[in-house]
């Protein structure tokens, strides 16, 4: 149980007992911290519907209410019960609120969604950023997660490479029709090769149509599994994959899977055939098409092209049929997708497809979408150049700045070039990470890295000063031989603020979980770091006099840092052990 569910639970009791139902016991944070911590309303609406006078019902509340947590249960205004806790009781709950899922479930979480040789945009960064941090929450309420990259791996971008390498170097020999391989296991081209040519090919097909049919026509002729392409598509494939992993390790960003659109493809004709014999797949000028359009729709929801009229399959296709994949090879109970708010109609569509086959049912599947990380000219963050982005440029546009900001602020001195230059990278990252989950998943946000990178405000920055900090009072507490952690007794106001926000981190994770919304947990760690500035400002911790007391306030400290390198890791943040 989280806090605010015992206090409920406290209260329904109370309510049970006042003789009303159960339900109305719910408790919440106090609107007005200043007048108490935490208050009910159930008793205006029980009051209505049991038609009693609220005051006289909260007041009867009141009277059933279990003494053991409350040091105080006034009734304000029309019958509002304000509630303030026993320091007592208080200080037995910090630790004790780790929230679990009663019910684990082996989820798979979509996210990231790379393409192979083209750039990321920024809607494949915050994919990648929330998409990590929603699968740490899951694992650790307990859920069994695997995450995977779904690369972008079989559309008309390959098809678009290999004809643009075929026009370049016609004589390589993946371009013989006869050959059938072995091919060379060395790729022709390198990496930096590959991401040149992308963006000519691309160009090229949007201004020419015979261009753009010799792109079509590979595509096909992949998919069909022609021999040299496909041996040439595994080198494309291959480094691009080796490259994307330093980028998105330096991020931060672990994926359990790295399988692409191209696993499902060869379940896509037993699908097909499954389809069809159900009634589902239609015949509309020469493709195939599903109809998921509904009565109630209050837009317009377009069929998927199953197959286009040449027989190739798109993006529709192979979502389906990774739900295929992932069915059978992992069982799982629910399917989560990271992707773009841009992406909606998609989901949309595909879900409602698989559920209309008997698959998989559409309320175990979710579109996890997110707005757009915006330049200051309100328009999708590009570089300076105009360009997208490049993970790798991001980074280190981070770092760099993030270097300065510690020169600014006197910290990291006297470390040496290599700790230095890595607390640096992980500042930064933490900047750009905590930016982009503090930010409501469903909100656009402007890309400001003056005020991300600040050490103060809400940041990563300060965050990880707040923990550094706390290692460092630790330290050199046990430096001082201060004695260690001992029961936790709250007395002073700046204590009590600390414990609370500490007892509430179940309420904080259980509410981002069931959400899906990171920035639950940046509130929690943020108001956390805030309430321990204040209490270390106003508290002596190492130097005070009393055993017990000190005992106390260590316990606190230690428990701070705990609850914080909990938050990290489940935005999957790293942090430097002192700055
Ligand atoms: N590669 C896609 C893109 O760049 C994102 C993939 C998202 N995942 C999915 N199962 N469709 O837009």
């Amino acid at each position: 149980m989280t806090l605010l569910d015992e206090l409920s639970a406290l209260l329904s009791a109370a309510f049970a007992q006042a003789g009303t139902d159960a339900a109305y016991g719910r408790v919440k944070r106090a609107d007005r911290p200043d007048l108490a911590q935490f208050q009910c309303n159930g008793a205006l609406a029980a009051a209505k519907a049991t038609k009693q006078n609220p005051r006289a019902l909260a007041g009867s509340v009141v009277e059933h209410l279990d003494q053991a947590a409350f040091a105080d249960a006034a009734i304000a205004g029309p019958g509002f019960i304000n509630l303030t806790l026993k320091d007592d009781w208080l200080s037995a709950q910090i630790g004790a609120r780790a929230w679990k899922r009663p019910a684990p479930e082996r989820i798979v979480i979509d996210y990231g969604g790379p393409n192979v040789a083209k750039p990321l945009h920024v809607g494949h960064l915050r994919a990648a950023i929330i998409g990590e941090s929603l699968k740490r929450i899951a694992r650790a309420v307990g859920d069994d997660v695997t995450g995977d990259a779904h690369l972008g791996d079989w559309g008309l971008q390959m098809g678009q490479l290999i004809s643009e390498l075929e026009l370049r170097q016609p004589d390589l020999i993946y371009f013989d029709p006869s050959a059938e391989g072995p091919f060379p296991s060395d790729p022709p081209i390198s990496l930096k090769d590959l991401e040149e040519m992308y963006p000519a090919a691309s160009a090229a097909c949007k201004a020419d149509k015979d261009r753009a049919d010799l792109a079509r026509r590979a595509t096909k002729a992949l998919q069909d599994g022609r021999s040299g392409y496909r041996a040439l598509w595994r080198h494309f494939v291959d480094l691009s994959i080796a490259a994307m992993k330093k980028d998105y390790a330096d991020l931060g960003v672990d994926f359990d899977l790295w399988k692409g659109e191209s696993d499902a493809d060869p379940l896509i004709p037993e699908i097909g055939d499954d389809l069809t014999s159900r009634g589902l797949l239609e015949h509309s000028d020469g493709a195939e098409i599903i109809r998921v359009a509904r009565e109630d729709d209050k837009k317009e929801v377009p069929p998927i092209i199953f197959r286009n009229s040449e027989g190739a399959v798109g993006y529709h296709a192979t979502d389906i049929a990774t739900i295929v994949d992932r069915i059978r090879t992992m069982a799982p109970d629910r399917m989560l997708y990271v992707v773009d708010a841009r992406q909606r109609l998609h989901f949309e569509q595909v879900f409602r497809a698989v559920d209309r086959a008997g698959l998989f049912e559409e309320s175990r599947l979710e579109h996890l979408w997110f707005g757009t990380m915006n330049g200051k000219d309100g328009k999708p963050f590009k570089t300076r150049e105009g360009g997208t982005l490049k993970l790798r440029d991001f980074i280190d546009m981070v770092t760099d700045k993030a270097r300065e900001r510690l020169v600014e602020n006197g910290l990291a001195e006297g470390y040496g070039d290599e700790e230095t230059a890595s607390i640096a990278r992980m500042v930064g990252v933490a900047a750009l990470k905590f930016a982009d989950l503090s930010n409501p998943r469903t909100s656009d946000y402007v890309f400001d890295i003056d005020r991300f990178t600040s050490f103060e405000g809400k940041t990563g920055p300060y965050l990880l000063y707040a923990r550094a900090r706390i290692r460092s009072v630790l330290a050199k507490a046990d430096q001082a031989g201060a004695g260690g952690a001992g029961d936790i007794v709250v007395a002073a106001p700046e204590e009590r603020d600390l414990a609370l926000a500490l007892a509430l981190f179940g309420d904080a994770v259980r509410d981002a979980y069931d959400k899906r919304l990171p920035h639950i947990l940046c509130e929690h760690a943020f108001g956390l770091a805030q309430s321990f500035s204040k209490f270390y400002a106003a508290c002596r911790v190492a130097d005070e006099a009393d055993n017990a007391v000190r005992a106390s306030r260590i316990g606190l400290v230690e428990a701070t840092g705990e609850q914080l390198d909990a938050i990290f890791d489940m935005l999957g943040i790293e942090a430097p052990d002192r700055m």
